[in-house]
């Protein structure tokens, strides 16, 4: 029997620690990242147009749960959508019906998550069959973060981001996110990148050791993100919300990828509630305060977290 709708979970990243290693001949930047998908997800349901469609109806139709979302080729799953018929030479309507949950322009990757997961269901729904690594080469040509969102967990990426190597996962933590009232373009914080002064680069491999040691202080103390030094001068407010959780007792607070969500990762529940509950009542009025583990989608050997949280 065949489908008519297939709906994929799209992740939430958060960056560990980035780095911005030079400039290319194509406009993008070189960089040295290490991500980690979260227990924040968006839902893509991707079904065929239902029959009475009808000949001018259009190929692609996106509804989406979150006014002022793009319906069109400016939403990255649509771009996907419209990539992979092309590619399989599918002549199909399809209705993508995206349910947001990701703040937007956020730095956590939600326009890729929901490319990601538009790719995969399209896979299943016309019984394709690609491999993973075809879905990332096409991943790559939708947006540099699509390749990481299709496999997610805890991931070294370099290149544009798109060449992406898997390693160890990182072990459980608790991360208290606090997403500003206002999004940022990230080719406007490549450009701020592009003129900031005084940037203190990560040590990425410092990082990698870590993780792989499960040293929680080696963990903590290499992660850094240059972005900080391109947009903090611009948004103070993100300053401060970085201060804050480090006041509260965060081992570690940065942005995430060209931000403005700023994050604090724990190693146990308690601090995280404690953080959470202080900036929740600080910063919770105008901005969105979220808690969240860290999420191991596949590895059957390592700790899963032990209460998942809600994805409210
Ligand atoms: O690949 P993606 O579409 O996500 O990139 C959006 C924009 O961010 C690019 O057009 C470019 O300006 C900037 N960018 C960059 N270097 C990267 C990734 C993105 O300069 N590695």
């Amino acid at each position: 029997m065949s489908l008519i709708s297939v709906c994929q979970r799209g992740y939430a990243k958060i960056n560990l620690a980035l780095d911005i290693t030079g400039t290319r001949e194509d406009g993008y930047h070189e960089i040295d990242t290490v991500m980690q998908t979260i227990q924040l997800w968006d839902e893509v349901t991707v079904s065929l147009a239902p029959a009475g469609a009808g000949p001018d109806a259009p190929a692609i139709t996106i509804e989406c749960n979150r006014p002022g979302i793009p319906r069109d080729e400016r939403n990255l799953a649509y771009k996907a959508a419209r990539l992979f018929m092309e590619k399989q030479n599918i002549d199909a309507k399809v209705v993508l019906h995206i349910f947001k949950k990701i703040p937007v322009s956020a730095g956590l990757a939600g326009g890729s998550a929901d490319a990601a997961a538009t790719l995969r269901a399209m896979n299943i729904l016309f019984e394709t069959k690609l491999p993973m690594s075809r879905l990332m080469e096409m991943g790559a040509e939708i947006g540099s973060d699509v390749p990481y969102c299709l496999i997610g967990g805890t991931c070294h990426a370099t290149g544009r981001g798109e060449k992406v190597e898997r390693v160890r996962p990182m072990p459980p933590a608790w991360v208290v996110l606090v997403n500003p009232d206002f999004g940022i373009s990230t080719p406007r914080a490549y450009e701020l990148f592009d003129s900031a002064e005084n940037v203190k680069h990560p040590d990425i491999e410092a990082l990698l050791d870590g993780i792989a040691a499960r040293d929680w202080a080696g963990i903590s103390a290499n992660m850094q993100n240059v972005f900080e030094s391109a947009v903090f001068p611009e948004h103070k407010i993100l300053r401060h919300m970085r201060d804050d959780l480090l006041d509260k007792g965060a081992p570690v607070a940065l942005l995430t990828g060209s931000g403005p969500t700023v994050y604090a990762l724990f190693d146990n529940e308690k601090d995280a509630d404690k953080a959470f509950r202080f900036m929740k009542r600080f910063y919770g009025s105008r901005y969105t305060v979220m808690e969240r583990q860290l999420f191991f989608p596949w590895k059957k050997n390592d700790r899963f977290p032990v209460r998942p949280l809600n994805n409210k």
